[in-house]
């Protein structure tokens, strides 16, 4: 395997900076072909069909994640058209709170990669773990004043897609990203389409499965709403990202998923029965203000015609509620010794 040595720059980053570590190994000495653009160095994440890739613009120094599709484009259409909407979409979607594609193409083995800026902030997804296992530094960087920010750029890089006529449909805690500074990142936009349509992932995709196992939908179980559970293409539109920001804003709060379910079945089915946790318990324990609770609870409404209508609408009532000041405790969710997660990426906070 050919080196190349550290430059002294990198070896400073690499002790002053906690974040993935950046690569010695050029892309051309991993698997991915002809791309010495850029220098990479560990995975930072592993998706259902991609891997991403901490690692270095050579011209320019600055940090990248290189998001590579696991199959070379023909082996499996469905995840390599899912792959081109990505890109496609991102291109379109300049926005603050929207993950950048700083470029794109196909590498000399056939495998279409992308290259975003690296988010040294980790994902929610992480940031929720490191929480619920009491890790100090995130606890003390992740304020509720600061969850409350970053929930809003979220909401606002959903309202900029809607404006451009694109609903997310995969929106979940581990495509929320952030930089160093807490900022968000929505990103993973490969289910991303117009209202009023349905990706369908092929058999034993990861993604939400629905009805007959020909006929899976792309999503994610625990954060498709019960339209997009149920399978209704022309159902699916911006009130099915609401329920989808509605189930993350629950999470947050309360550190629990809001759809129980030891299997993506269950959850599907507690989904579509409409058998979700109930935020008023919260309320009653003086955890979460009720006033955010009922906010939260209108965004999760099983029927579509009784969320807000728009992002707008969504975010506008979250600012007018009181957040709570406290992690939630007393009702002993997210306890380490009964969860089977734990903190695992030194990317994901450690640079905050
Ligand atoms: N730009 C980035 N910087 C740092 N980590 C990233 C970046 N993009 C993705 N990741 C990590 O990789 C994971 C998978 O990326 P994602 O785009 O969601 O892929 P998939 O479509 O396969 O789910 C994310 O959950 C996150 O942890
Ligand atoms: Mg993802």
């Amino acid at each position: 395997m050919r080196k190349t040595g550290r430059t002294a720059e990198q070896r400073q980053r690499q002790e002053h900076w906690p974040a993935p570590p950046i690569g010695d190994t050029e892309i051309a000495d991993r698997e991915l072909g002809c791309l010495v653009k850029y220098m990479l160095g560990d995975e930072c994440g592993q998706g259902g069909t991609s891997k991403v890739i901490a690692g270095t613009e050579v011209a320019t120094g600055r940090p990248v994640a290189v998001k590579v599709l696991d199959r070379a484009p023909g082996e499996d259409a469905f995840f390599a058209t899912n792959f081109e909407n990505e890109i496609r979409i991102l291109r379109a979607l300049a926005h603050p709170h929207v993950m950048p594609v700083l470029d794109a193409g196909l590498t000399d083995a056939g495998q279409a990669y992308l290259v975003m800026p690296l988010m040294q902030g980790g994902d929610l997804w992480h940031v929720l773990e490191a929480i619920k296992a009491g890790h100090e530094r995130i606890l003390a960087f992740w304020t509720r004043r600061r969850q409350r920010r970053a929930f809003l750029q979220l909401a606002s890089a959903v309202r900029h897609a809607h404006r451009h006529g694109i609903i997310h449909r995969d929106l979940k805690p581990s495509n929320v990203l952030f930089d160093r500074h807490g900022h968000v990142r929505l990103s993973d936009w490969g289910l991303a389409g117009p209202p009023g349509s349905l990706t369908f992932a092929p058999e034993g995709s990861h993604r939400g499965l629905v009805g007959d196992s020909s006929h899976a939908v792309g999503g994610t179980a625990g954060y498709m709403s019960p339209e997009h559970v149920g399978g209704v293409g022309r159902d699916i539109g911006i009130r099915s990202d609401i329920w989808s920001l509605g189930a993350i804003l629950y999470e947050l709060l309360t550190l629990h998923p809001v759809v129980n379910g030891q299997t993506e079945d269950e959850k599907m089915v507690s989904t579509r029965r409409g058998a979700l946790l109930d935020l008023r318990v919260h309320a009653r324990l003086g955890e979460i203000p009720k006033a955010l609770a009922q906010v939260v609870i209108r965004a999760l409404a099983h029927d579509a015609t009784d969320r807000y209508a728009t992002v707008d609408d969504f975010a506008a009532a979250l600012r007018q509620a009181p957040w709570p000041d406290q992690m939630p405790g007393r009702l002993g969710l997210g306890n380490p010794a009964t969860d089977k997660h734990t903190w695992r990426s030194p990317a994901a906070g450690e640079g905050l």
